[in-house]
């Protein structure tokens, strides 16, 4: 692989242990990858920051790069984390994962990362241009940051993220390239599409179809609009598969101004979601647990469940996850005062997935989000319904689906 001087000398030590560390990191799989070159990035969105996750392999791992003196050299964002940083107690989070958690974000902290604690960079600021490099590993984001933004980045791991923060490159292969970022799939999309929920169901069974493909997908219904469609979409397609950029024609920046489409595309259809619906719902009735805010809430959906909750109390433990800086803007707002005086909860930094939510006692929950269907069902064992935002929230009323 090509180094430039500089990067050279963080390799040989130059710049201290911990930046060796990172650049051995990068080169390595740079030649894993067959990259050429490595490429500067803008930002950095770092995943595996639960505690739940990377346990203490990952805190002790953390903590040595930092007391080796690494430190990042791009804006560098967090993923959330496995509590509410403020009102873990409130949470009923143990005190000694609590203690873990502030550990690894410690580390996280003394290398220069900003805890912002989500997966939303985006609508928190962290919003990079079209052609923009950047290396981020939150799937939900990458898809985001590579389809809505036009901005490029390959799906990394925690360990890569934070390698490329800290020397500030990342390898040049796979969606930073150009040739890689066309579809060598076309999706026709002949039925309807209108709910957040269709479009989770949507993204479900073309990801589940396509695994890591880049699809360009032919809508034939309009209306599509809101962000937070194309944002369950996207997450779908990166939880049931592993897609990490994908085109709709007429919306995403690149289908509207470049030729996406592979010359030998394969064309697809889908006719119907309802196999998306059947594959995300368990046949049951009683719902304890309600999740809101997979991926973390917009300031507009904490509004729409606060609305919808006026007058209205939850007998079902309700969740709304969201960004820090969301829910001190709801706060200001007062919507997060209406969610509790309906008995529902607003909870920053974390989510279902990465709190320890086995040691709660829930079995079965709903939640509008397809990503989030399909890992509380096979990574925390929970009996999943899923539906759209208001059929969940009347499930938290009702206590029951239906
Ligand atoms: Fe975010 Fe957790 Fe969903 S990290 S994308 S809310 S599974």
């Amino acid at each position: 692989m090509n180094l430039t001087s500089e990067e050279r000398a963080m390799l040989s030590g130059e710049f201290g242990s911990g930046v060796k560390r990172a650049m051995e990191i990068v080169v390595a799989l740079g030649n894993v990858y067959r990259a050429k070159e490595l490429i500067p990035v803008k930002s950095v969105q770092v995943s595996g920051v639960s505690y739940k996750n990377i346990g203490d392999a990952g805190l002790e791992f953390l903590k040595e790069w930092a007391e080796k003196g690494a430190r990042v050299r791009v804006p560098t964002t967090l993923n959330p984390a496995g509590m509410d940083l403020k009102s873990w107690k409130e949470m009923g989070i143990p005190e000694d994962f609590a203690s873990k958690q502030m550990e690894v974000l410690e580390a996280f902290r003394a290398m220069g990362v900003a805890l912002t604690c989500s997966c939303t960079p985006y609508l928190i600021g962290n919003v990079p241009g079209i052609g923009e490099h950047v290396a981020w590993s939150e799937s939900s984001a990458v898809s985001f940051a590579n389809s809505i933004l036009g901005a490029r980045t390959n799906r990394e791991g925690g360990p890569s993220a934070l390698a490329a923060a800290i020397t500030g490159r990342t390898m040049r292969y796979g969606l930073h390239l150009d040739e890689n970022r066309k579809a060598r799939y076309v999706v026709e999309v002949r039925c309807a599409v209108k709910s957040e929920a269709d479009f989770g169901a949507l993204g479900y069974i073309v990801g589940n179809l396509l695994e890591n493909e880049v699809p360009y997908l032919r809508l034939a219904t309009e209306g599509l609009g809101e962000g937070k469609k194309l944002i369950a979409l996207g997450a779908a397609m990166a939880a049931s598969g592993a897609v990490a950029l994908y085109h709709i024609e007429g919306v995403t920046p690149e289908a509207k101004w470049c030729d996406v489409i592979a010359k030998d595309a394969k064309t697809i259809a889908i006719e119907s979601l309802e196999d998306g619906y059947k594959a995300l719902n368990s046949p049951i009735e009683s719902i304890e647990f309600v999740c809101i805010g997979c991926p973390h809430s917009s300031l507009t959906e904490i509004e729409e469940v606060a609305l919808w909750l006026e007058g209205r109390r939850v007998k079902a433990k309700l969740w709304v996850t969201t960004s820090r800086r969301t829910k001190e803007e709801a706060e200001e707002l007062g919507l997060v005062e209406k969610i509790k005086a309906s008995g529902g909860e607003v909870w920053a930094d974390t989510c279902p997935i990465v709190a320890p939510i086995e040691e709660m006692g829930f079995r079965s929950m709903a939640t509008n989000s397809a990503k989030m269907a399909l890992y509380a069902s096979s990574y925390c064992g929970l009996e999943v319904r899923f539906g759209t935002l208001e059929m969940c929230l009347d499930a938290a009323v009702k206590g029951r689906w239906y």
